[in-house]
This record gives structure tokens, sequence and C-alpha cells, in this order.
């Protein structure tokens, strides 16, 4: 019997389907372009699709803010469309993944539009009502995490709502045991439609305080951000067991959650056996620009110290995971920039940067998931005006940057460097019109350099960026490597280096290194016990031992015994 189960040996893709493909020329993507693109995401090694929320949404925040947890969305298709997805994934021995989005539902949702109607509705105290302060301010200076007061006055009842994200993305009381078994059977519906697993959205801040306090401002709105105040909250495990108890437990599906601060120390009680959860997304390594919380225009941006902040933060979550719980390996989601520019200087060249990254994501232990378009290695953008964004939490960050005393130009700087919309924009299939992904006007202007970075082109091209992903993924689930890729621990190698990210895999008698040089100058390394050791991969041709160009990638495999 084998030691891992499924979704550890397999990797997943990314599905953000409002870029991905256009079947109906909306300008944006559906379910039935997904399911167009099924073998492709085969050649990626693919068992699993996590895509992020398709249910009815009046997309405020691209979906995440959910009117109905059990329906589809009428721009993505219809129920059917989805069963048929879940149905031609099955035949290629991949899974769907849903996306639960529990912390919160659309202000349209019908249990808040009654909820907000009085005080006496069915559905009163299905979300977080308080009075106002005696001046009528709101009950406490906490900031939502896309910018501005996390409360807004409902005049109906005379009180006011609590929003983590947006306004239009009221919270939902998780005291209440209805709203918890309402939400447990929503999950329940898709596993019985077939899906292989959940990832489980902002599950830190389902548990609120008991008292509401303010806390210490951290900018010059006087607020704080609400991330302090409520991520975590004890008592929030006793949630989350029961959740467990009642959707997952039982079923050979996989499930993450994005657990923003939860810290190593603290995973085996959220992960493993004991735990609730097979993985949980954590964000040390998409924080390293961030010393003060998630405020952008406090960020320190790409400096070298990213490279050694990287080298600590996944080094150490290595460890933590090697014995509770299993560890999703990303650089890349739909909230984040494009990691060929998060973790390198702005003028590396975008390649071998993609190479480099993609050389740790299928070597590092864990489950890889790419992201759409990573792949390719795409790139950031860098629209002219705020108008000219999409993403809602852009919006809150620039006018913070303003508050905080940075000039326009200084407040799109930032928003150049940090948008999630460096990660929406179209996927690019063909070298045709609008890079193959819509016959309409795309909802997001797709990359000017599109023909060079797209499907078409890189699956012909022997040095791309997608050709060495395929090779990645062919030689993590086949051949010789695959044992030590899928199952081997962990070791750092070099730690002390400034430039190179380096670790070793080992699984019986064999032993696989990774080496990547993260800077722009040429790094020489010793580890002569690579003498013998055999080159499985490199990011550029005629790769030396012991040398490392500008931001090369080797991996060598070898037989220690
Ligand atoms: C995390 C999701 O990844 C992000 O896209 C969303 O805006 C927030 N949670 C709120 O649901």
């Amino acid at each position: 019997m084998d030691k891992i189960k499924w979704w550890q040996k397999t990797n997943v893709y990314q599905v953000y389907p409002k870029s991905f493909l256009d079947t109906t020329g909306s300008g944006t993507g559906d379910l039935n372009g997904v399911a167009e693109k099924l073998d492709y995401l085969k050649t990626l090694g693919t068992g699993a699709i996590w895509l992020t929320p398709v249910y009815p949404s009046p997309m405020v925040d691209n979906g995440y803010d959910i009117s109905d947890f059990t329906g589809i969305d009428p721009s993505y298709g219809t129920m059917e469309d989805m069963e048929r997805l879940i149905e031609e994934a099955k035949r290629r021995d991949i899974k769907i993944v849903m996306d639960l989005v529990y912390n919160h539902s659309s202000d349209k949702h019908p249990w808040f539009i009654d909820s907000a109607s009085s005080r006496d509705s069915e559905h009163s105290d299905w979300y977080i009502w308080r009075d106002a302060r005696p001046d009528g301010s709101a009950p406490t200076n906490w900031r939502s995490i896309f910018g501005g007061s996390a409360w807004t006055w409902c005049e109906a009842r005379q009180q006011y709502y609590l929003h983590t994200f947006a306004e239009a993305q009221p919270d939902l009381n998780w005291e209440n045991p209805r709203v918890r078994e309402a939400l447990y059977e929503a999950a329940n519906f898709w596993l019985d439609k077939g899906v292989g697993g959940f990832r489980i959205d902002a599950i830190v801040y389902i548990k609120k305080p008991e008292e509401f306090v303010d806390g210490e401002p951290d900018s010059e709105d006087g607020m704080v951000n609400i991330h302090t105040m409520i991520a975590g909250t004890p008592g929030i495990l006793d949630f989350l067991h029961e959740f467990k108890e009642k959707v997952f437990a039982g079923h050979d599906i996989f499930t993450v959650a994005e657990a923003n601060g939860v810290e190593p120390k603290d995973l085996p009680h959220w992960v493993g056996e004991k735990g609730v959860f097979d993985m949980l997304f954590e964000f040390s390594h998409m924080t390293l620009e961030f010393p003060n919380g998630e405020l952008w225009g406090q960020a320190t941006g790409y400096t070298p110290a990213v490279i050694s902040g990287l080298k600590k933060v996944l080094a150490a979550s290595q460890k933590a995971t090697a014995e509770n719980g299993w560890y999703p390996i990303f650089f890349e989601n739909h909230d984040q920039m494009r990691c060929v520019r998060h973790y390198f200087p702005d003028d590396a060249p975008k390649v071998p940067a993609a190479k480099a990254m993609a050389s740790i994501l299928l070597t590092l232990r864990g489950t890889p998931f790419v992201y759409e378009g990573q792949e390719l290695g795409f790139g950031n953008v860098a629209w002219d005006s705020i108008e000219a964004y999409n993403d809602i939490s852009s919006k809150g960050q620039y006018e913070l940057a303003l508050e905080e005393g940075k000039t326009a130009a200084e407040a799109m700087r930032i928003v150049h460097r940090y948008s999630r919309d460096n990660a929406r924009t179209p996927m690019q299939w063909t070298r045709g019109r609008n890079a193959g992904f819509s016959a309409g006007t795309p909802w997001l202007p797709v990359h000017e350099d599109f023909a060079s970075e797209c499907v078409e082109t890189e699956a012909k091209d022997e040095e791309s960026v997608l050709s060495f992903y395929r090779h990645l993924a062919a030689l993590r689930q086949h051949g010789e490597a695959a044992d030590v890729l899928q199952q081997g621990v962990y070791e750092e190698v070099l730690a002390e280096s400034p430039a190179i990210l380096a670790f070793k895999r080992i699984y019986g008698r064999r032993e696989v290194c990774t080496l990547v040089n993260f800077t722009g100058e040429v790094q020489s390394y010793a580890l002569p016990e690579l003498a013998e050791a055999s080159l499985l991969a490199g990011s550029m041709k005629d790769s030396v031992k012991g040398i490392l160009r500008p931001f090369e990638a080797q991996i060598y495999m070898r037989e220690t015994r």
C-alpha cells in the first residue's frame, strides 16, 4: 500500500475561471473553458484543479462575495456545466476542488438581506451586529482588510455590521449553530456532486473575540488592521473540529485552508491526524516585504534581504510540516504578484527567474500548487491610473497610501507592485487575437508580450518555461526521481549562503539536490558529494557543477550507497 495519499503525489493547478478561457465571447472565462483545457492541464501533471469561486455573486470581490453557496453564477455557466466538468475531469483522473468562502457572504445573500431588514427577522443573528458608540461612530477602530472601517451602518436596524473584507462581504456569525449547519450543508452538497476537496478561504477570521475593543492605530487613519484584532481567536479550533466531523471526515478528499498568521508552533492543532485540515496555506514567504502587516504603502519593496528571508521561512515551513501535516507549496495565487517579480530584482530576466521558482516548487517536499500563467512565466502589469484597476484591495490600499502622505505617482508604483490584478490578467493560449482567451473584449487587458508568452509559442520551444514545467512535473511523477521527490525528507544545504537557496531530498538510497542562484552575479558552491551526481534538470543549457550563472537553477540526483 502507498504510504502517501493521492493528493500528496499530484500537482494542483489553480484556475481563476474569470481569466482562464471564455467560450462565449462575453469577455470573461467560464466553466466550459476549463473543461476544454483539461488535456492541457494534464500535461502539467495536474491531479486536482482548485477553482476559485464560481458561485452566484455580485462580483464586488470577483466571486469571494457569494449570494448562493450551492449555485453557479450564470457568467460561468450552469450547474450542468459544472457536473460535466467534474465528470470530464474525473475521466482524466483530475479532481475538482471547490473554494469555500465561509467567513462571510455577499450583502446580496438572502440571509443578509433578511438579517439587515430588522432586529426581529428570521436571520437576525446570522451576522455580527453591534450598536454605535454614544457619539454614533463605529463600535471599534478596526480597518477592514480592503481599507476603510470594518463596520458599516444599517439604517433599518440602526446598528453597524462587521465585515473583515469589503462592505459588501458581511461576516457570518459562527457562534450561531444554525449558521454553521447551513454552511456544512452547502459543503456536503458539493461532496455529493463528487468534488475532490476544498480550499477554505480566510478561515482564521471566523471566530471573533468575546469583547470588541479598539486597537493601537497602525496608520495615519487612526485605525488598526482587523487581522491583528481577530485572527486566530481562541476557541476557533472547536468550530473547525465540528466542521471536520460534519463535512470532511471519512471522505477521500483533501482540504487546504488559507490561514494567514498561524504559527509553526500551532501547526499540530491545525493540520494532520489530530488537527483539522490536511494542509494550511501560510504566508510567511508572501509577507517578507511587509514589516508592519499588509499595508502596501509601508512595504519595503524588493531588497536582497528577500533572499535570506525566503530561505529562512521556507526552511522553517519544511521543518514545521516534516511531522505535522503536509506542506502546500505555492509561490503564486490570485492575490499575489507574479513570482518572477516577487523574489528577483526588477531587471532579472523573466525566463530564468520563472524556471528558478519552478525548480523549487516542483522539488520541495509537499504538494505543488501551480497558478495559471505561472507555467508560462507571466510577469506583473503596470497600468497608468487607479481607474484601470479592477481589484478592490488595490483601490483601498491606494487611498491609504495617499492618506499616509504618498504622492499619486508613488501610490501608483505601489499598486503596480502589489495589485492582485497582476495575477488576474487573462491566460494566454495563442498568438492570435486576445491571446485566444476571448472572442469578445477581455475584462482585463492581455499582457502586451503575449505572442512570446503563450501556450502556442512555448509548447514548441524546448527551452521555454512551459517545457521546463512539463519536464519537472514528469520527473516528480514518473521515473527514478519520483519517489524521492514525492516522499523524500528535506534537508537544507548551503544554509549560510546569502545568494543560493539549496536543499536535498533524501529517500532510501537516492538523493536529489536543488540549487538556485537568486542573484544577478555568478555564484560558486562547493558540494563534493555531488561529484558523482547526474543532472536531472537545469534551467540553462550547458550547466557546470559548482557554478551557477545569474538566476540559474540546477537539480542533481545521486545514489548514496
Ligand atoms: C482570500 C481570497 O483569496 C481573496 O481573493 C479574497 O478577496 C478574500 N479572501 C476575501 O474572501
